[in-house]
C-alpha cells in the first residue's frame, strides 16, 4: 500500500514568497511564508482551530465567524483564514471569550439544521458535527418553531450527487470550489440574509445547470448538503488506497474510499501531483462500469465467429491460444502472429505483451492504439528535441504568460488540466487557440482567447509556418536561445524556409481560412508575450496528430518553441495532452513495432543484445508489422492470429469495414478484455481482463509522470492481466515467472536507463516519479532539456505544407472532423456502462446553420454522412461552434460507425490515421445506413452467440 499522510486540512492554501515571518500562536514560535493565514499559521503550530466555511484548497471567506481568534494589541475578534501571518504577532486561539462566541455562531446554526445525524449520510464525515463537538455546543435555545429550512426539497437530478438544502450552512465552499478549483461558475447564492441558499444556474436543478459534475463542489461541502449518492447508498468508507484514474492522460491520483472489496467514492489525492485534489466526472464518478453486469467473467474459447462461445478453464482457453499460435504459425510462418496492447493498460502489461511477441511468437508484430493517436508525437519530438514526450509538468502552466492550444479541448478531452490552465487564464495569461471549431475555452466564464484561428481541417502545418514566417520576418526570433541551444544550420534552412513569401500569412490565408491579420497578431503575442512578460506554451491534443501531416506538425511545434527559446524551463515548453491515460507509458514500454522499451531502435545491437541477455532468447532486428500493415496482411492472407489486450480496434480504428474484413481472414483471434466488445465480436478466445481496480502497477500521464495503480479488490476472473498474459507465455513454451507487477516494473528499471531508479518503493515514498529517473535525476525530472536538449543541440526541421489527399469535391463538399466530449470516453466501453450517459447517449452530427438549411436540416434530423469510405447516419446539431464546410462528431457509440466514414489516410512518419479530415457530403435521411443495419444484424447473432453460450460444467 502506498504511504500516504492524513490528509491535513490546512484551511488555506500554501503561499509561496521567499520572505517569511515568525509569530506566536498560543506560546508556540511558528516561521511562514509572508502571506500565509493565521489559520495556517496554526495548523504549523499545531493548532487546529475551529473553521467551517475555509478548507485549504479554496481562498478564504471569512463568512462563518468561528475561526476567530485573539491578537496582542488588536480590537476585537479577527477571523484568523482572513488575516495573515505578521512578524511579532501574539496569537491566542483560545479562551473563554473566544469559546464563547464559537458557541454562539455553532448555536444559531444548528438551530436551523435537521438533527438527524444519527441517519445522515455524512454521519462520522461532517464538519458541521465536528464543531459542534469542538465548540462544546450542549444545547440549543432558539428552538425550531421560527422559520427555517428543514422542508427545503432536494435536488436528486444529478445522478452520482444529491443536493439537500435543508442541510445548508451558506459557507459559500461550493460555490468557490466551481470558481476556483473547477472554473465553471455554475454556482451562486441566490436570495438574501436568511433565504439565501445555494443555486446552480438561475435556480435550476443541477442537470439543466452548467454543472459538468466534477464533485468539486461535493468535496468541498462541509456537511451532507453535497454528497454522493454512493456513500448515501453504502455509509462511510472503512479503508483507503491510493490509485491512479484509468481514463485520460492527465493521470489524476485517486483515494479509493473501500468498504472490504467495495469502493464506496473515488476522492481525488490531494498529494496527486497531476490532479492536487481536483478531478473530472469520469474519474471520480464514472466507475461503476468496473462492477457492471456485462462484465465477462468466464474464458471463452469457439472454434469459428459464427458457433456459440464455450465457457472453459483458463487452462484450457490459455492452452488452446498457444496451440492455434503454434499451428497459425507453423502452417503460414513465424510472422503470421502478433499483438496489440492498449493505453489503456498498465506499464508492466504492456511491457509483458511486448516481450512475449518478441521472446514467445518470435517477431516484432506488436503495436499499440497509440499508433491511432500520438505516434507522430514520439518520432516529431525525438527529430527535433531528442526525446519523445512532453517538456513540462502540468503545474509548470502557473507560470506561463502565453498559451496556445492547437488542435485540443483540454475542457473535454483533460478537464482537469483545462481547470488549472483555466486558473492560469483568469489570473492574465493570454490564450491562443488554434482550432477549427469554437471549444469550450475560446470563450467560458471569465476567459477569451485572445485570437482564435478557426482554420480549415487539414491546414496545421500551412498555419504554423505561416506563424514561423512572422516570427523570423519580423525579427522575433529569440536569437540568443539559438545561438547557444541549437544546431545553426537546420536553424539557418529553415529559416531560410518560412521566409519565403509564400510561406506567409497573407500567402497562406487561401489554404488556412485564417484571416492575415489574425495569425500576425497571435505569433507576435506567442513571441513575444505581454506586459514584458514572455513564457510562451504550447499544448497539443489529437487535432494535431490525426493528419497525413501529424508528424510535420508536431516538428513546426518544436521549431516555433526552439525559435522563440521557450523550451527548458517552467511555464514554457511543448505539450502533448496525451490521450489516453497510459498513451506515454505505452510507448515508453516498446509497444511499437521498431522500438524496445526506452525508445530503441530494434536494430540497436547494444540495447537488442541486453534484451537477449535478460530474457535468454534471440531477438529480431527488423521492425515487425505496424496495426494497418497487420490488416492489410490479414487481407493478402500472410497475417493469421491475433492478441489483442485492452484495445477495440474494430471500432477505434479507421475504416471499419477494411478492419472488419481484416478480423474475419484470421483464423485466430485472442480478445483479453472487461466486456465483449466489437472485436471481441470476431474473436476466437476470449480471456476475462481486469479492471484498474483489480490489479496492481503504474500508469505514466502526459507529463511524464509514474504512478501507482493499486490493487483495491480481487481481480473478477481470478487474474489480472499481467498474469494472463504470463500465463499465455508459458503455454508457448517461453516461461516467464513473476510473482507481482513489482518485479516486472523492476525489470523494466533494469533495462530501460530512462527508468533506472523507479521503484515501487520510491514511488510509495514520492507519490509519483517523472521520468527520466536515474543516477543523474534521481527522483526523476520535471522539466526537460534545461540547458542542454537531450538530443544536443535543438534541430530545426523543414515543415513543408502539403495538402491532404483527402480533397473535398461536389460529391463530397464538407470535411468531417471528430473529438471527444467531457462525459464518454474514446471507444466508450467504460463510460456507456456508467449513468454519464445522462450527458450523452449518442454521438451526434454538429453542422453549421447555413450548410443545414443549404440540405433542408433542422435540428434532430437523421443525416446520413457520406465518404469514400462508407455512409453512416446521426441526428443533427445546428451550431456556429463549427464553420460553414465543416462537420463534426464524436465518436463513442459503436452503433454511429463514425470510423465507418474514417480513411485509410495516414500520418507520412507513423501511419497515424488522418482521423480528423474526412470529406464528406451530408444529406437527410429516414433510416440508418446500410452499415448500421449489417452491423445490428451482426450484432444480433453476436449477442444471441453469447446469450447461447455453453455454461462450463460447475
Ligand atoms: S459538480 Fe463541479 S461543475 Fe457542478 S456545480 Fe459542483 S463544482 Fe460546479
Ligand atoms: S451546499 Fe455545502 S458547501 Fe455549499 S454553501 Fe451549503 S453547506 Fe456550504
Ligand atoms: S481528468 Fe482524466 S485522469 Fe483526471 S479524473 Fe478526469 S478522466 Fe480521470
Ligand atoms: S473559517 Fe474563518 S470565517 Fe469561517
Amino acid at each position: 500500500m502506498l504511504e500516504h499522510s492524513h490528509d491535513i486540512d490546512y484551511g488555506t492554501p500554501r503561499r509561496e514568497n521567499e520572505e517569511e515571518v515568525t509569530l506566536d500562536i498560543d506560546g508556540m514560535q511558528v516561521t511562514v511564508p509572508k502571506g500565509t493565514s493565521l489559520m495556517r499559521a496554526a495548523v504549523d503550530a499545531g493548532v487546529q482551530v475551529p473553521k467551517l466555511c475555509a478548507t485549504d484548497s479554496l481562498e478564504p471567506f471569512g463568512s462563518c465567524r468561528l475561526c476567530l481568534v485573539e491578537i496582542d494589541g488588536r480590537r476585537g475578534y479577527p477571523a484568523s483564514c482572513t488575516t495573515p501571518a505578521e512578524a511579532g504577532m501574539k496569537v491566542r486561539t483560545q479562551s473563554p471569550k473566544l469559546q464563547e462566541l464559537r458557541k454562539g455562531m455553532m448555536e444559531l446554526y444548528i438551530s436551523d439544521h435537521p438533527l438527524d445525524c444519527l441517519t445522515c449520510a455524512a454521519n462520522g464525515d461532517c464538519e458541521l458535527q465536528d464543531m459542534a463537538g469542538v465548540t462544546g455546543l450542549r444545547n440549543v435555545r432558539y428552538g425550531y418553531d421560527g422559520a427555517n429550512h428543514l422542508h427545503a426539497k432536494k435536488d436528486e437530478s444529478n445522478p452520482y450527487f444529491t443536493y439537500d438544502p435543508s442541510k445548508c450552512i451558506v459557507c459559500n465552499r461550493c460555490v468557490r470550489a466551481c470558481e476556483e478549483t473547477q472554473g465553471t461558475f455554475a454556482l451562486t447564492i441566490s436570495g438574501r440574509g436568511f433565504d439565501s441558499r445555494v443555486s446552480p444556474g438561475q435556480d435550476q436543478p443541477f442537470m439543466e445547470s452548467e454543472c459538468v459534475s466534477c464533485g468539486a463542489c461535493v468535496q468541498a461541502c462541509p456537511t451532507a448538503t453535497l454528497q454522493e449518492k454512493s456513500v448515501i447508498w453504502l455509509g462511510q468508507a472503512e479503508h483507503s488506497v491510493i490509485t491512479t484514474c484509468a481514463y485520460c492522460g492527465v493521470g489524476c491520483g485517486f483515494k479509493a474510499e473501500m468498504k472490504g472489496n467495495e469502493v464506496v467514492r473515488m476522492v481525488p489525492w490531494k498529494d496527486g501531483k497531476a490532479n492536487e485534489g481536483h478531478s473530472c466526472v469520469k474519474g471520480r464518478f464514472a466507475w461503476g462500469y468496473a462492477t457492471h453486469k456485462d462484465r465477462m467473467v468466464k474464458p471463452m474459447i469457439r472454434k469459428k465467429i459464427t458457433d456459440p462461445w464455450q465457457e472453459v478453464s483458463w487452462d484450457e482457453a490459455v492452452n488452446y491460444a498457444a496451440s492455434e499460435f503454434r499451428r497459425i504459425q507453423a502452417k503460414y510462418g513465424q510472422d503470421s502472429i502478433g499483438g496489440l496492447v492498449s493505453s489503456r493498460c498498465t506499464n508492466e502489461e504492456g511491457y509483458l505483451v511486448q516481450k512475449l511477441v518478441r521472446a514467445a511468437f518470435g517477431n516484432n508484430n506488436v503495436d499499440t492504439c497509440a499508433r491511432v493517436c500520438h505516434s507522430p508525437t514520439g518520432y516529431g519530438l525525438k527529430q527535433t528535441l531528442g526525446e519523445s514526450a512532453g517538456t513540462q509538468t502540468f503545474k509548470s502552466v502557473e507560470k506561463s504568460d502565453v498559451i496556445m492550444v492547437i488542435g485540443a479541448n483540454p475542457s473535454d478531452g483533460h478537464p482537469v488540466f483545462a481547470s488549472r490552465m483555466k486558473r492560469r487564464l483568469r489570473a492574465g495569461a493570454k490564450l491562443i487557440v488554434v482550432d477549427p471549431r469554437t471549444i469550450d475555452l475560446v470563450k467560458s466564464p471569465h476567459i477569451r482567447a485572445e485570437h482564435h484561428l478557426k482554420l480549415k481541417p487539414g491546414t496545421n502545418v500551412a498555419v504554423i509556418s505561416a506563424m514561423a514566417h512572422v516570427i523570423v520576418t519580423e525579427g522575433l526570433v529569440d536569437e540568443a536561445f539559438v545561438a547557444e541551444r541549437c544546431e545553426a544550420k537546420s536553424f539557418n534552412e529553415w529559416r531560410e524556409f518560412v521566409s519565403r513569401p509564400e510561406n506567409s500569412p497573407e500567402a497562406m490565408e487561401a489554404v488556412t481560412g485564417v484571416p492575415a491579420a489574425d495569425l500576425r497578431a497571435a505569433a507576435r503575442l506567442f513571441a513575444t508575450g505581454h506586459d514584458g512578460k514572455k513564457n510562451g506554451a504550447i499544448y497539443y491534443g489529437l487535432g494535431v496528430t490525426e493528419h497525413s501531416q501529424g508528424s510535420t506538425m508536431v516538428m513546426g511545434i518544436a521549431n516555433l518553441a526552439m525559435a522563440t527559446g521557450n523550451v527548458g524551463r517552467e511555464g514554457v515548453g511543448v505539450n502533448p495532452l496525451r490521450g489516453q491515460n497510459n498513451v506515454q507509458g505505452s510507448c515508453d514500454m516498446g509497444s511499437f513495432p521498431h522500438e524496445l522499451p526506452g525508445y530503441r531502435h530494434v536494430s540497436d545491437t547494444t540495447a537488442r543484445s541486453a534484451f537477449e541477455a535478460a530474457w535468454n532468447v534471440a531477438l529480431r532486428a527488423e521492425p515487425g508489422l505496424r496495426i494497418p500493415n497487420m490488416f492489410d496482411a490479414a487481407i493478402t492472407g500472410s497475417f493469421k492470429g491475433l492478441y489483442c489486450e485492452g484495445e477495440d480496434v474494430v471500432q477505434s480504428d479507421p475504416n471499419t469495414q477494411h478492419v472488419a474484413e481484416a478480423m474475419m481472414a484470421m483464423e485466430c483471434i485472442v480478445v483479453q478484455d472487461l466486456f465483449l466488445n466489437e472485436t471481441a465480436k470476431y474473436a476466437h478466445v476470449f480471456l476475462p481482463g481486469s479492471s484498474f481496480l483489480e490489479k496492481d502497477g503504474t500508469f505514466t500521464n502526459a507529463e511524464r509522470r509514474i504512478s501507482r495503480v493499486t490493487k483495491v479488490m480481487p481481480p473478477k476472473a481470478g487474474y489480472a492481466d499481467w498474469e494472463v498474459t504470463q500465463l499465455l507465455s508459458n503455454a508457448l513454451g517461453y516461461p516467464m515467472n513473476y510473482r507481482s507487477a513489482e518485479e516486472i516494473m523492476d525489470e523494466i528499471a533494469a533495462l530501460t536507463p530512462t527508468f533506472k531508479g523507479v521503484s515501487y518503493a520510491k514511488l510509495a515514498k514520492l507519490g509519483s516519479i517523472q521520468w527520466p529517473c536515474n543516477d543523474e535525476a534521481p527522483d526523476g525530472t520535471p522539466t526537460m532539456h534545461i540547458g542542454e536538449f537531450v538530443r544536443g543541440k535543438g534541430r530545426f526541421i523543414i515543415t513543408q505544407y502539403v495538402p491532404t489527399d483527402e480533397k473535398v469535391t461536389r460529391m463530397f463538399p464538407l470535411i468531417l472532423t471528430t473529438g471527444r466530449i467531457l462525459s464518454q470516453y474514446n471507444v466508450g466501453a467504460q463510460t456507456r456502462r456508467t449513468e454519464n450517459n445522462q450527458w450523452h447517449s449518442e454521438d451526434r452530427l454538429e453542422i453549421h446553420p447555413s450548410d443545414a438549411e443549404d440540405r433542408g436540416v433542422e435540428e434532430g434530423d437523421w443525416v446520413g454522412i457520406k465518404s469514400r469510405a462508407g455512409e453512416t447516419v446521426l441526428r443533427a446539431i445546428i451550431t456556429d461552434r463549427v464553420q460553414p464546410g465543416v462537420v463534426y462528431t464524436t465518436f463513442h457509440f459503436p452503433e454511429s460507425g463514425a470510423n465507418v466514414i474514417t480513411t485509410d489516410n495516414s500520418d507520412w512518419a507513423t501511419n497515424c490515421p488522418e482521423f480528423k479530415v474526412t470529406a464528406v457530403q451530408v444529406m437527410k435521411v429516414m433510416q440508418p445506413s446500410a452499415w448500421q443495419q449489417e452491423y445490428s444484424r451482426f450484432n444480433r447473432i453476436q449477442e444471441g452467440l453469447l446469450e447461447a453460450r455453453i455454461e462450463e460444467a460447475q
